[in-house]
């Protein structure tokens, strides 16, 4: 591999997690030809096929694979050294790259306002997605930072928690739930249920919460997005239970309310997590102290703000999770 060049790996990499010789062109500004000349040379250093084509789509071989890993340490390497000798010459630059679940995408983006501001040379790239992809995203070390509702117990892990992230009943307005003071959760569990898609993080904490308590819930639709349930929760097709961070742009006396249930709001927490074997980058130290304190001040004035939801919490004994 001592022949290999940068370059090479460059190209390997943009096509191995694009799985396109186009788009992984595209994004290096390169043409096709000069993208499979710089693949081939590589494949022949190696010894082995790295990639195979199956009709259209392209798959890695085992080497393929094994190569992905070994690319990805270098540049993050790299990257991490060239953050270092910014840190050493006085200002912080590089790229941060946060993955976070779908409630966090409320609140995170309006923190990353102050904090670019703060370090203008840090440059951020946000995904957003759920808690099954995010952990796939952690088992693949695609980013630097995670934002996710619940750790994983069977993954070794740095995580913290940094701000509430309460799970609460929503309902339409004419509801002839709203209103009704300390609602009880076997009453609550006989209406129709808006669930999100299998592999949410809002929908394992609810099944648990509900499971704990001997009760199943009957589900009328799965919808993948926290929008489109409050829409539907909207339109009268049923209640759902979402984090209240949901429901942080809605004015007070819109279409939505919260259902005052016991045991709600279920108390949960976002946390901010990385692989525990993972070296944090500079930009990434940066982050998390940024989180650790105009963060956690932004976020707790961010849910006092939520129409309706600091009288519920503070009437509520909280539930278990
Ligand atoms: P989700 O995660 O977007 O996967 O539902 C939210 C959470 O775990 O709090």
């Amino acid at each position: 591999m001592k022949h290999a060049t940068l370059r090479q790996l460059k190209v390997f990499e943009a096509v191995a997690r694009n799985l396109s010789f186009t788009r992984a062109a595209e994004e290096l500004h390169l043409t096709q030809p000069t993208v499979s000349i710089q693949l081939k040379q590589l494949g022949d250093i190696v010894g082995l096929p790295l990639l195979e084509q199956i009709g259209k789509r392209i798959h890695l071989t085992d080497a393929g694979c094994e190569l992905l890993v070994v690319c990805r340490n270098i540049f993050e390497g790299l990257s991490r050294f060239e953050m270092l000798v910014s840190d050493m010459k006085g200002v912080k630059s590089g790229k941060l790259r946060l993955a976070v679940i779908t409630t966090a995408k409320y609140f995170i983006p309006r923190l990353l306002g102050p904090f670019c501001e703060r370090y203008p040379g840090i440059d951020v790239s946000l995904k957003v997605t759920n808690r099954e992809r995010i952990l796939q995203r952690m088992a693949d070390n695609e980013d630097d930072l995670y934002i996710l509702g619940q750790p994983p117990e069977n993954v070794d892990i740095r995580a913290e928690p940094f701000l509430e992230n309460p799970l609460v009943v929503l309902a339409p307005r004419s509801h002839p739930l709203a209103g009704v003071k300390n609602i009880p959760l076997p009453r609550l569990a006989q209406e129709p249920f808006l669930m999100r898609e299998p592999g949410s993080g809002t929908r394992l904490a609810t099944e648990r919460f509900f499971a704990e308590h001997g009760l199943s819930l009957k589900v009328r639709m799965e919808l993948g997005s926290n929008e489109a349930i409050k829409q539907a929760v909207a339109g009268g097709l049923g209640v759902a239970v979402l984090s209240a961070h949901t429901m942080a742009l809605e004015r007070a006396g819109g279409e939505l309310v919260f259902l005052d249930v016991e045991g709600f709001p279920i108390r949960r927490h976002w946390y901010v997590a990385s692989p525990r074997d993972k070296q944090p980058s500079v930009v990434a130290l940066a982050f998390l102290e940024f989180l650790r304190g105009e963060g956690k001040v932004m976020g707790e004035r961010y849910l006092q703000d939520i129409p309706g939801f600091p009288t519920l919490s503070r009437r509520k004994k909280p539930g278990k999770r």
